[in-house]
């Protein structure tokens, strides 16, 4: 700590740090980033140069040793997530760690009994829950199922019990992506672990988050664990959540789209910018700030059309120039700077934080089993004595 700002390290200097995490810290007026760590010596001292680090340096340790030092961020590959927390947990250092926690659930125990022990606040960025429009789109789900709503035309059948599925919620996460902007070190299993482990995992806790208090009791996968797939995923109340992931799509068009169908009302959102219900009396389309946007002279408004047009112009630009003198930053609200807030608050209240460890434990064994699932061609179970472990 020093002058009531938290001391932070960077550990891991790459696309998604100079991305999110340090334009996100230095936005912040209450963090001061001390530490910009890389074994690539030269990628540390392009972030400090950029983002205002003290220091750049190539070992972690130097970091973790350093007293001053409140909280690191881990942005490194997967595989160095487990090594990293475990020393950083040893010196009583807060830990903001990237997704996923660690490819196998094995590591994960290991860092819960870490942080437990160090006594440190843990944060996994499993962003997407944090996000302003799936957090609306929770709030106007959870509104709907308490007190239904319709407009004054449906006709209602009244002349029976609903059955019991009709009072099922289903959630359909779809996403789609061009498998180029995976690097193969993404597809090896060693390292990566393909994209259940690598970015599924966003969808899986993205569910349980939904959902709770229910709890994942089977997971039926279909295509392939490294690449494209889908996978349904039944919770103890009946209620599902269907995840469909392609790889085979385009940048042409935004990657995520959600779908929430519950008591006769359909509750849309489109890649973070905006929502849309249908079938409710009221309100019926909510748009969400950019996190991002530097065309907002040139292509004024919120929402969806907005954001298509911005997205063009800027691929207009781009078409016409040097693509780093015209790719101007535009960026959807996935909800990073708000996981990031609440792990600085969970530090600094002694609060809950936002994605502990044992959610992200949850999510890496919810991916596991889903590559199960899909490899095997069957529904697996989610045993509750691995989703709800007891630790002596
Ligand atoms: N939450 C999200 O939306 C999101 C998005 C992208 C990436 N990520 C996660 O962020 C992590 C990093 O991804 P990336 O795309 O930035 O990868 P990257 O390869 O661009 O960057 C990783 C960096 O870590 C460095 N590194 C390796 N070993 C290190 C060590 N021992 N100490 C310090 N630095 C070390 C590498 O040199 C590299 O610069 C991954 O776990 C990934 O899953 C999360």
């Amino acid at each position: 700590m020093r002058d009531g700002k938290l001391v932070m390290g960077q550990i891991g200097c790459g696309g998604f740090a100079h991305d999110q995490d340090l334009p996100n810290m230095k936005a912040r007026g209450d963090v001061i980033v001390k530490f910009c760590c890389d074994p690539r010596l030269e990628a540390a001292e392009a972030a400090a140069r950029d983002f205002g680090g003290e220091k750049a340096v190539a070992d972690y340790m130097e970091v973790l040793g350093d007293p001053e030092v409140d909280f690191v961020k881990v942005s490194t590959p997967h595989d160095m997530h487990k090594d990293i927390v475990l020393a950083a947990a040893a010196r009583g250092k807060h830990v903001f760690c990237e997704k996923p926690m660690a490819m196998l659930l094995a590591d994960c125990w290991e860092m819960i009994r870490a942080v437990q022990k160090g006594g440190i606040k843990f944060c996994v960025d499993m962003n997407r829950r944090m996000s302003p429009a799936l957090q609306a789109l929770k709030r106007r789900v959870a509104a709907q199922i308490a007190a239904p709503k319709h407009n004054p035309w449906r006709y209602i059948e009244m002349t029976r019990e609903p059955l019991d599925e009709e009072m099922k919620t289903n959630f359909l996460i779809r996403v789609q992506d061009e498998s180029s902007s995976y690097r193969m070190v993404h597809l090896d299993p060693a390292h990566g672990g393909g994209l259940v482990i690598g970015e599924v995992v966003h969808w899986l806790d993205l569910a349980c988050w939904f959902f709770a208090p229910a709890r994942p009791v089977e997971i039926t996968g279909w295509g392939s664990a490294r690449l494209s797939h889908g996978l349904n995923v039944l919770f103890s109340d009946g209620n599902a959540a269907t995840i469909v992931f392609d790889a085979t799509g385009t940048f042409d068009f935004p990657k995520e789209r959600y779908e929430v169908t519950s008591r006769a009302a359909l509750f849309q959102s489109l890649f973070f910018v905006e929502n849309r219900y249908w079938g409710m009396d009221g309100e019926e389309r909510e748009t969400f700030p950019l996190q991002f946007d530097s065309y907002a002279d040139r292509v004024p408004g919120e929402g969806f059309e907005a954001f298509m047009a911005k997205t063009r112009e800027r691929q207009r630009a781009t078409a016409t120039g040097n693509m780093k003198d015209n790719w101007g930053a535009l960026g959807v609200d996935k909800g990073h700077r708000a996981m990031l807030g609440g792990f600085i608050e969970a530090i600094r209240t002694g609060g809950q934080s936002p994605c502990d460890e044992m959610a992200g434990m949850r999510a890496v064994l919810l991916s596991n089993l889903a590559i199960g699932a899909i490899r095997e061609k069957r529904a697996v179970a989610v045993p509750v004595d691995l989703y709800e472990p007891v630790f002596a």
